[in-house]
């Protein structure tokens, strides 16, 4: 096994890297002697994590909103850093309301961020990768492909149909050096909540569901392992020379949880999730 990520990876893409798990992904990919260019929505994000590495981190401005210009601006920073050889795909963001009562151009918006413009920045990486016949793209998923999480359904999709792409390209890249990581968090304590596009109306008749989802939830990732914990495990992968999924986060969610998801019927997954968050 490598001993340091730089031994295996020698540029990193990291999207997202402006706080949460990306800043984690970046500082441990940094810490391990790997350059990072990372992004986020406004340059001036990424000042103080430049400022902290000098020439080693390269701050990109990448919005997935727009999809074409995302790709642009990674193919542009491939051009001129000779190639990703590990690039991950890590930024994303929430919106939470019910499904009839929120506009569909919320989920319409999270799904062209999340699931197209995503998609695209990893065919444009697999793309390098395949001409230089080697790499790593970790797409960054989440747990709630396994307990989607409530009135998330733009994102439950986004992160399921993220999955779904990652066992494609890891079917599609059996026996090369091409590896893919299906990168699955649970809670982690980071701004995601605060940045959540969030729609309920005043008048919602779903209302007291809705604010009892979001207790739950925000006391979830009040309790949950701060980011680092998630770029140890990243780290970890890295270093066994892993591909396919792998879970992150506490022992329950990871493990317990994530088996219980696996092993138990539907109809018993279903009433845990709803008893959970208050929906019964
Ligand atoms: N925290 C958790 O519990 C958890 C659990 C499972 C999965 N995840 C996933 O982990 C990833 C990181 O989330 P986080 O918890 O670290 O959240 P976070 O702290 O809110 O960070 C999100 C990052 O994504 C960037 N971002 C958000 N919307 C974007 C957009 N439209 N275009 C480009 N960049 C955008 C943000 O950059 P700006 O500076 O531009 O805002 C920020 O760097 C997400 O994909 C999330 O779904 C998180």
């Amino acid at each position: 096994m490598s001993s340091t990520v730089s031994d295996l990876y020698r540029r990193a893409f990291v999207t997202g890297a402006s706080g949460g798990l990306g800043a984690a992904f970046a500082e441990m990919l940094l810490a391990d002697g790997v350059p990072v260019w990372g992004t986020a929505r406004e340059r001036a994000k990424l000042a103080a994590i430049t400022a902290r590495h000098g020439g080693r981190f390269t701050p990109v401005r990448l919005d997935l909103a727009d999809g074409a210009a995302a790709e642009r601006a990674f193919l542009e920073m491939e051009q001129a850093a000779g190639g990703f050889d590990l690039v991950i795909n890590n930024a994303g963001y929430g919106a939470f309301g019910a499904f009839a009562e929120t506009d569909f151009a919320v989920w319409q918006a999270q799904l062209d961020a999340m699931l197209t413009a995503t998609l695209r920045l990893a065919h444009a990486a697999q793309r390098g990768q395949r001409a230089r016949g080697r790499g790593c793209l970790v797409n960054v998923s989440s747990l709630a492909v396994e307990f989607p999480l409530p009135y998330m359904s733009g994102y439950n999709v986004a992160k399921a149909g993220l999955s779904a792409f990652s066992e494609s390209l890891l079917d599609e890249n059996r026996g090369t050096n091409l590896i893919v990581i299906d990168f699955r968090p649970g809670d982690y304590r980071t701004a995601f909540n605060q940045a959540m596009h969030s729609t309920v109306p005043a008048s919602s008749p779903q209302g007291s569901r809705l604010a009892r989802a979001w207790q739950v939830l925000e006391a979830n990732l009040a309790a949950a392992p701060a980011p680092e914990r998630a770029a140890a495990d990243l780290r970890r992968a890295l270093l066994a020379g892993r591909r396919g999924t792998v879970r992150s986060g506490s022992f329950f969610q990871a493990r317990v949880a994530a088996g219980f998801a696996k092993l138990a019927p539907a109809s018993w997954r279903r009433y845990v999730a709803a008893k959970h968050f208050g929906q019964l």
